[in-house]
């Protein structure tokens, strides 16, 4: 068991195998800043390494550029032998160091609307509620929201929904939150919520007026609890995919459940405004959905294209934004993009598993095995069931110990549940409380698989392998509570080096207000969404083999 030695304090501490250098010093100083819960995006938790064995940096402590000033991030640095840190920067007041893309000014070049009249107008589209209109001058003014302050980015997701508050004269975020979407009465995916309207049309209404409510309720929340009034709103930016954003705006949606799976949408930016959706308690405020790319693969993943361009990502690289409906991006170059969608399903992110869960701050988050039995963060007693990056960890431990085989086959088991092999995590009075079945490694296989098929299709298309790649951004507020190594090791993102994965967090918040503050940042969207080559997965040859190739649990080299 490594030992890590903390100066100045002169505290040491054992930890596990592979544990990092944040739950060493986290086991004594429980109070250590760590805002982003150890996930490599605030940059705060940093620490300098005497001498030890510790892990190579990874992309995320590159994009904090905190290894130029000798330090590491503690939440990224694994611990393999006894290792001495130093916290005296603790004591001196903290060095402040922050990804660009979440701390830093956006880039504000004729933010909206006042651009509206001189630029980009021929690549914009107004929506009246009904119907798509050309825009023109007559629109304008339904639009006038000059001089305002608060600009608002809302990832529309299928699960979750988050929102952005940017204040333009603070240049800086002033708020967040998040809130789960409430169409998911009607289906946890959306496949099913598609069915759910095609059956019933008028079902796409409800979910419409539903989700509308749900946005406006926060952002009424939100503002007044800032100091805010919504006078001060400007524009509202919404993102997300295809079916969630054609249910936003009341399009009828179905055409994306027939071949050829055509957006009902446009590509092009959609100006419509607050009260032509009616937003009941918003002043009458513009809305902006940025273009959508083609099929499933809509704004959402423009938006994280956009954040990731901002921190300077060098082509040829993956961006996957890993979620119930996983969006794929190939940049081979400045001028070449390649996308598609894969729908992994709910199982990706814990949901219809024996004991999964969507998030909860109760329930089991990481998971692997310690010569002492299994070990789960966070810190509870009874966790009341497991997350999909609970599943990710698990099960990227089971084959690291060999417990499930690469065709993941359970190899040891406790009992047997339900007719399905079982391996007992936790379990009261003799009967199993928290478990992992066979079938539960199946469902997660197919979802995985989704994922891995669908970027393998992407980079033959390209002519690319995967030693061609200069990095894999992971986007999506799920993808960044998975940790890269456990993603590498079975095979949802391809085996790179580590310095060569970055974790961006939760980015199509801000990439929507970034498209609202710049004009530059719309052309380059507009230019993307153009140039972008849509994949049919379905259609390709190689897409079976490679699906069923992709079920295995192991790392995929190239
Ligand atoms: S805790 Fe946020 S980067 Fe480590």
């Amino acid at each position: 068991m490594p030992r890590v030695f903390i100066k100045p304090f002169n505290r040491v501490v054992d930890i596990g195998y592979g544990e990092t250098l944040l739950d060493a010093i986290k086991s004594v100083y429980p109070e250590y800043s760590s805002p982003c819960g150890g996930r490599g995006l605030c940059g705060k938790c940093i620490v300098r390494v005497v001498e030890g064995v510790v892990s190579k940096p990874t992309g995320n402590e590159f994009l904090h550029n905190v290894l130029s000033r000798g330090y590491r991030l503690a939440c990224q640095t694994r611990v393999y032998g006894d290792t001495v840190i130093e916290l005296d920067h603790v004591l001196k007041g903290c060095v402040e160091c922050s990804i660009e893309t979440f701390n830093q000014p956006l880039a504000v070049d004729n933010p909206l609307p006042q651009s509206i009249l001189n630029g980009l107008r021929e690549h914009m589209i107004y929506y009246d509620g009904e119907c798509f209109r050309e825009f023109s001058r007559s629109y304008l003014s339904n639009i006038a929201s000059l001089n305002k302050r608060l600009y608002i980015g809302v990832d529309l997701g299928t699960t979750k929904i988050a929102l952005y508050f940017y204040d333009i004269e603070e240049r800086s975020l002033v708020s967040s939150d998040l809130l789960l979407n409430p169409q998911s009465r009607y289906g946890d995916d959306v496949v099913s919520r598609l069915t759910t309207i095609l059956y019933d049309r008028s079902v796409l209404e409800r979910m419409r007026i539903l989700t509308i409510e749900a946005i406006e309720d926060k952002v009424v929340g939100i503002v007044s609890g800032s100091g805010y009034c919504l006078d001060d709103i400007a524009f509202i930016g919404v993102a997300g995919n295809t079916a969630m954003l054609s249910i936003f705006l009341g399009v009828d949606p179905t055409p994306l459940t027939r071949s050829p799976y055509r957006s009902p949408l446009p590509s092009s930016f959609i100006i419509t405004d607050a009260r032509a959706l009616c937003f009941k308690k918003l002043p009458t405020r513009p809305i902006l959905v940025p273009p959508v790319f083609k099929s499933f693969v809509g704004s959402d993943a423009l938006a994280d294209l956009v954040v990731v361009s901002r921190l300077g990502a060098r082509p040829p690289y993956l961006l996957i934004d890993i979620g119930t409906n996983s969006e794929i991006v190939l940049v081979k170059s400045s001028r070449e993009y390649y996308v598609t969608s894969a729908p992994a399903g709910p199982a990706i992110e814990g949901m219809h598993l024996s004991c999964g869960v969507g998030y909860s701050s109760q329930a089991i988050r990481r998971l692997w095995i310690t010569s002492n039995g299994f070990k789960w963060k966070p810190l509870i007693d009874k966790p009341v069931g497991i997350t999909g990056s609970g599943y990710v960890s698990a099960i990227a431990d089971f084959r690291r110990h060999n417990i499930v085989s690469e065709n993941g086959v359970l190899l040891k088991w406790d009992r047997v549940v339900n007719g399905s092999k079982t391996i007992v995590i936790q379990e009261v009075d003799g009967e199993p409380r928290i478990y992992i079945t066979q079938s539960d490694v199946r469902e997660f296989q197919k979802a995985k698989a989704a994922i891995a098929s669908a970027w393998r299709v992407l980079l033959d298309k390209a002519g690319l392998g995967i030693s061609d790649l200069c990095g894999v951004y992971i986007a999506g507020s799920f993808g960044s509570s998975l940790d890269p190594i456990d993603l590498i090791e079975i095979g949802v993102i391809p085996s790179i080096p580590l310095d060569k994965v970055f974790v961006v967090g939760n980015a199509v918040g801000l990439g929507v207000i970034q498209l609202l503050l710049s004009r530059s940042y719309r052309l380059y969207g507009y230019r993307v969404v153009r140039r972008a080559v849509h994949i049919e997965l379905p259609l390709e040859d190689k897409f079976s083999r490679y699906w069923i190739e992709s079920l295995k649990l192991k790392r995929v080299e190239g």
